[in-house]
């Protein structure tokens, strides 16, 4: 017997209508980052182990279970952008060039996670990092841009949560504080959790298990662990959230899962989605070029998850270009058709045909079921006075009207369609 295939397990097919999100989250992302002054950067695929190791951390989850490791070499298929783009400008000594940077990236990230609901083994980030700057105006420039970005696909339903861990001291003595607190109820949480009080407690905050987030709320975490500076920082951008009304919510808990950030975390979550609620996330990492290039350059980005937010958006419906159908009554017409349509595309206008050999109420059922907004019959007696005939799909209303006024008449029909 013939063995039947089937896509990889985490991975997913895009169909068109999925695509049709994708792109248009490319495109206005793209647009976006174009209004905000930001630069692509298009990396590859593969890049050191180590690198992850160092910049995301040796304890986070996807270190320890979820690189993808490309046999008999220290090479991994990139589990996430930031760390790679640290090394780009690290590697390129862009701190001696132009030290302050704005990046964007899109592209597909690789996670050997136990795949579910939203939750891939290979997935595409639309991300972007503001390099060489402390400025709690930025924390708030990629925040923004983040739900712009969702914004313009048209996922208005969503929730900002934010936080902030401080800078590498006070990330010491949140990890202190929880440790000690936790230290009494370490049986009671996850084997892996009661290594994580150990080796790294911050990871404790973030577990999904049921026992350890019932022990975790009871932490009664809040601003304390931050110092001056830091509760500075973080309190004048929540000031300029304030000041531009964009609602958010406080979430002391959001510790974020890779090791690199310092002060503010941040997650865009949407109710739309399962367990895997976060549409995009960021924060600041001023401590990650230190790590992983001994200089000391403050940075903050953010990436959204671009098969979360199709996955959002699949229950709201997308509409597409209106669609124009040009069928024939009367066989001899493919040539005229064929014009129509070269003319319909010249000017922009989205239009199919179908060329097969079939009845005119064939052709019209085959433009209904691709979806037609309009569609302009072609007949023999029609064309001989130089007209044809525009059907409106969805007001069910006809009209003959002159080949040379089509284009216009369309495009302002077009206009009020949408
Ligand atoms: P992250 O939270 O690991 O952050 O990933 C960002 C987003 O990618 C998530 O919020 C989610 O939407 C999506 N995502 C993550 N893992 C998966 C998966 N297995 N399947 C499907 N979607 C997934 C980062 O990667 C950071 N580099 C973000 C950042 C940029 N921080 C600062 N700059």
């Amino acid at each position: 017997m013939k063995k039947k295939y089937s896509n990889v397990r985490g991975t997913i097919d895009f169909s068109p209508q999925q695509n049709f999100i994708y792109e248009s989250l490319r495109n206005e992302s793209i647009k976006l980052f174009g209004c905000y002054n930001y630069q692509q950067l298009i990396l590859p695929l593969l890049e050191e182990k180590s690198l992850f190791i160092k910049g995301v951390g040796q304890t986070t989850d996807i270190v320890q279970s979820q690189m993808m490791k490309i046999e008999g070499k220290d090479i991994v298929l990139r589990p996430e952008g930031t760390a790679q783009i640290v090394r780009y400008y690290l590697q390129n000594r862009l701190d001696k060039k132009n030290s302050f940077c704005k990046f964007f990236y899109i592209g597909p990230m690789f996670r050997g996670e136990r795949p579910q609901k939203g939750r891939l083994r290979q997935f595409n980030h639309v991300g972007a990092e503001i390099i060489g700057s402390n400025s709690f105006y930025l924390d708030a420039e990629v925040i923004l841009l983040a739900l712009k970005i969702v914004d313009s696909v048209g996922l208005t339903k969503k929730e900002l949560q934010i936080n902030s861990l401080g800078c590498e001291d006070d990330k010491k003595k949140l990890a202190k504080y929880i440790k000690e607190r936790l230290k009494k109820r370490k049986s009671r949480l996850c084997t892996n959790c009661q290594k994580r009080i150990e080796k790294n407690p911050l990871r404790v905050i973030d577990c999904k298990r049921p026992e350890c987030r019932k022990i975790v709320k009871s932490l009664k975490l809040n601003k304390n662990h931050l110092c001056p500076d830091c509760l500075n920082h973080f309190n004048n951008l929540l000031s300029i959230l304030d000041n531009l009304q964009i609602d958010y919510k406080y979430n002391p808990y959001l510790v974020r899962g890779l090791d690199y950030y310092t002060n503010t975390v941040f997650e865009i979550t949407s109710s739309q989605l399962g367990s895997q609620d976060a549409l995009g996330a960021g924060g600041r990492y001023n401590n990650l070029f230190n790590q992983l290039g001994g200089l000391d350059i403050p940075a903050v980005g953010f990436a959204l998850g671009v098969e979360r937010v199709i996955l959002a958006l699949d229950k709201i419906e997308v509409k597409p270009s209106p669609l124009v159908f040009v069928a024939r009554a009367g066989s001899g017409l493919e040539e005229k058709a064929f014009s129509v349509l070269t003319n319909l595309r010249n000017s922009n206008i989205v239009s199919a045909c179908d060329f097969r050999k079939k009845s005119l109420k064939a052709q019209l059922r085959y433009g209904q079921k691709i979806g037609s907004n309009f569609v302009i019959i072609l007949g023999e007696e029609e064309l001989k006075e130089k007209k044809v005939i525009l059907k409106d799909m969805e007001r069910s209303q006809q009209e003959t009207v002159e080949l040379g006024q089509l284009i216009t008449i369309l495009k302002e029909k077009i206009k009020k369609y949408a």
